[in-house]
């Protein structure tokens, strides 16, 4: 064999392909699940973080579309379309590359981290910017997608949760069982949904002996799903999540509510503020969206609703190296040095 080769070669039978599908596949999934032993020591649980930079184009995307391009393949399509703050857009491009497909990817103008913007460029998705949020691209991709001969690959599309499903299984099957709490970030509301989906199917085969509650957190400027109204005009620093009417809201809120979760809003300073820490205390960069599930956990910490001694996995979704602007944000300018090992030793305080 020569490894791992995919979420579909290894979760196949549980996420359901077409008989006979050529698999599109860049062998996304079999992501670390680390320990975090500094966030560990300050909340009292044993934490660990589910890396999903770690796949082919640094999100966890990469496990919808492995099986959204299938689909779209195995029935003929030549093109896709999806709306995207950024992540979906980079992998639907690599995938429909993958798949011999053409990828058109609706992006609101400017909103978008550079590194996401970059992704679709090298991997030739014609790219179209939109004057509006990522709720408007989503409601002109689906309009698109109905009435001309593309595939919407936006989580709308239900194979897509299928796919995202296994990030659950791998963690089940690492862990032994599920953990007690589930912390992730929450925008469009599919990976929720999809992670609650997955917990559930292990549960009823027995495959683990409980289900997590899931904790979902949002930015305070799009936070629907606290305030129980959609958003008008989102607004974080965490551009991944700038969602301000979730597509799988009701899946969201099904999820919350059958595993006795919550749903929470983290401020954009606490975001960054978990930014940081998990990059300088874990050795973990992950893009800020993704630090709202590492926020959440320490504000849950906090105020007690997080169970101290409880197993709590963390996803991060996507990699640092999506958004390089917010990192570069904190770098201290300093002089150049001359080409001498005195100058470097006295920048270093070594002397
Ligand atoms: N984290 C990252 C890095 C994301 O890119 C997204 C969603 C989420 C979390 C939230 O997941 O939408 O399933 O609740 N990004 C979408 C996109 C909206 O277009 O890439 P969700």
């Amino acid at each position: 064999g020569t490894g791992w080769r995919g979420i579909i070669e290894a979760y196949g039978d549980r996420i359901g392909v077409p008989d006979e599908a050529e698999v599109v596949s860049l062998h996304e999934g079999n992501t670390p699940l680390v320990p975090a032993p500094y966030l560990s020591e300050l909340t009292g649980c044993r934490v660990l973080v589910k890396v999903e930079g770690a796949n082919p184009t640094g999100s966890f995307k990469d496990r919808g579309m492995t099986v959204a391009m299938t689909h779209a393949k195995a029935a003929g399509m030549r093109a896709v379309i999806c709306a995207s703050t950024g992540n979906t857009s980079a992998s639907a491009a690599a995938y429909a590359t993958r798949a011999g497909m053409t990828s058109a990817v609706l992006v609101p103008q400017g909103k978008i981290a550079m590194g996401k913007l970059a992704q679709s460029v090298v991997h030739g998705a014609r790219i179209l910017q939109v004057r509006g949020s990522f709720d408007d691209c989503l409601e002109l991709a689906r309009k698109t997608a109905a009435e001309y001969p593309v595939t919407l690959v936006n989580s709308v599309n239900p194979v897509r949760l299928a796919g995202q499903k296994t990030a659950a299984f791998e963690i089940c099957d690492a862990l032994g069982t599920a953990p007690d709490v589930h912390c992730l970030p929450v925008g469009n509301a599919g990976n929720i949904t999809a992670y609650w989906a997955g917990y559930s199917q292990y549960a009823d085969e027995g495959r683990s002996d409980r289900a997590p509650a899931m904790f979902g957190f949002q930015a305070a400027g799009a936070a629907p799903l606290v305030s129980g109204e959609p958003v008008a005009s989102p607004e974080t620093v965490a551009t991944a999540i700038r969602v301000g009417s979730p597509a799988s809201w009701t899946g969201a809120v099904d999820a919350k509510n059958a595993s006795n979760g919550l749903f929470e809003a983290i401020t954009d300073e606490r975001i960054l503020d978990a930014y940081r820490l998990l990059a300088s205390k874990e050795g973990v960069f992950v893009e800020p969206a993704s630090a709202s599930s590492i926020a959440g956990l320490l504000a849950t910490s906090a105020d007690g609703r997080l169970p101290s001694g409880s197993t709590v996995v963390c996803t991060v979704t996507g990699h640092g190296l999506k958004d390089p602007d917010t990192a570069l944000a904190d770098m201290v300018e300093v002089e150049p040095l001359p080409v001498d090992p005195d100058a470097v030793a006295t920048a270093l305080e070594l002397s």
